[in-house]
């Protein structure tokens, strides 16, 4: 069942969807070559309760086995997808790396990730982060009442693949709100079922993540880092978004 968030609860994502963004904010600025995964998770758990929230990833209970999340946020550098763990890693000239936050307040969860370069990086490099941002914006376009989530799914894979490009098909955006992860699965790519249409007041994660070889994954030892099997980089973009009858609201924003 997808639950259909009130107005009340919408302003409550919103903040909530506020603080994520001035997590990513401040991390951005402070992502350089010498600083180490660590510190950034610590300086985000800070910012997060400054603000009033909770960090909703720490803790996690895993469905797979794995040991409870650990840290604040997700820290996944070059040839890892999502669910780095922050530890004492140095980031270094050249690196890409996404951090994935989430922000628990008031009762519900807001969700958003990006993925930053470190100093200079190739153009190649360059050239993924941007396609992984605009497949998101692709996606939204239909993030709108009367369509459905595999028309989001669809643009996605449409736009990724346009630029050689793979999706991964292991992980999914989400459905969010007092829980982290909520009915609809959206997924960034096709499928044979025709997903859910979508309503007014349904809030979603949606987040590409974006290979630039093969979608082919595995999962480290620590049983949380996704890395890419062939090796080569991944980068991916998510925000929380409120569907509307029109254009869709990134509750993931700065006020
Ligand atoms: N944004 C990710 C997700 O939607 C991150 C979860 S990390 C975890 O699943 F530790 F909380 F699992
Ligand atoms: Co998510």
């Amino acid at each position: 069942m997808i639950i259909i968030k009130s107005e009340r609860e919408i302003d409550i994502m919103r903040k909530a969807g506020e603080i994520t963004a001035i997590v990513l904010e401040k991390l951005e600025d402070m992502i350089s070559p010498g600083i180490m995964t660590l510190e950034l998770d610590r300086i985000a758990e800070e910012t997060i309760k400054k603000h009033g929230g909770i960090p909703s990833f720490k803790g996690y209970k895993s469905v797979t086995g794995a040991p409870d999340y650990p840290a604040s946020i997700c820290t996944s550098v070059n040839d890892e997808v999502v669910h780095g763990i922050p530890g004492l890693r140095v980031l270094k000239d050249g690196d890409i790396i996404s951090i994935d936050v989430g922000v628990y307040y008031n009762g519900y969860h807001a969700d958003a990730a990006r993925t930053f370069p470190v100093g200079s990086i190739s153009g190649n490099a360059a050239r993924l982060i941007n396609v992984t941002r605009e497949s998101f914006y692709k996606g939204i376009e239909f993030a709108v009442e009367g369509y459905r989530v595999s028309d989001i799914s669809a643009a996605i894979q449409q736009c990724v693949e346009s630029h050689g490009y793979s999706v991964i098909r292991d992980y999914v955006g989400h459905g969010i709100g007092k829980d982290m992860h909520e009915a609809p699965q959206v997924p960034n790519y096709r499928t044979k079922v025709r997903g859910p249409r979508l309503e007014r007041g349904m809030t979603l994660a949606v987040e590409p993540m974006v290979n630039e070889g093969s979608y082919h994954v595995k999962v480290l030892d620590n049983k949380w880092t996704v890395v890419t099997k062939d090796g080569k980089l991944s980068a991916h973009y998510e925000n929380t978004i409120l569907v509307t009858e029109n254009k869709p609201l990134i509750l993931t924003a700065l006020g």
